[in-house]
């Protein structure tokens, strides 16, 4: 085995896009990598100082979408570019947005979910910005993209996994198996 200084190379991360507000009511959004689920209903993100930091310090509300081969470009970007310095940068990633309907944050369209959250605080010191825990309020699907039992299909959404090796994204593939199920197989 060879082996590598300490690295941020968690594998797979998940390509976030956090929506928000700013006080004058205009979208915002960015890409982030560290997050993840807390408990049943609470998830963590790791956050910097940015604008969308902000803006979560004057409204808490926000809105995580998860980003697809398709919305792949205009979501690095929203990873390159700060709305603190660049005022169209909404503009620039071409995507319609509306109000979340249970909070006041906003929803991009051309994702297929959207979870709906709620910051419940603000931990720690990440240069200038902290570790958020925020609770589901509720989630969003695109009818596109349900299954025939009503739930959201997660192998239609072609939702895409950032790789901090080689800094790609990588879109994820097929079902290989069933969760708490296929295990069983070796239990004796
Ligand atoms: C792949 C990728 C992952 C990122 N992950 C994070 C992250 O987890 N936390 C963070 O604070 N910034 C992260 N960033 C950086 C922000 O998305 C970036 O600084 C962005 O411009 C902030 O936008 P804003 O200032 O308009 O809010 C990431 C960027 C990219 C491209």
């Amino acid at each position: 085995m060879k082996s590598f200084k300490s690295s941020a190379w968690i594998l797979p991360q998940p390509v976030l896009i956090l929506g928000t507000f700013d006080k004058n009511g205009k979208a915002n959004a960015m890409n982030a990598a560290w997050g993840g689920q807390l408990d049943m209903t609470e998830i963590i993100i790791s956050l910097g100082s940015h604008a969308t930091t902000d803006n979560l310090a004057q409204n808490p509300e926000f809105t995580v979408a998860f980003a697809t081969a398709s919305t792949m470009v205009a979501s690095d970007y929203v990873g390159i570019v700060s709305g603190r310095n660049t005022p169209n940068k909404m503009e620039n990633t071409g995507w319609e947005v509306e109000k979340a309907p249970n909070v006041n944050a906003p929803v991009f369209k051309a994702f297929p979910m959207t979870l709906e959250c709620k910051v419940k605080q603000m931990k720690g010191e990440r240069t200038g910005g902290g570790y958020l825990i925020a609770e589901i309020v509720n989630i969003l699907c695109d009818e596109k993209y349900l299954a025939e039992d009503g739930k959201p299909d997660v192998e239609k959404m072609e939702l895409i996994t950032f790789n901090p090796v080689q800094h790609t994204y990588i879109q994820l593939g097929k079902t290989v198996g069933k969760a708490f199920s296929d295990g069983l197989k070796l239990k004796k």
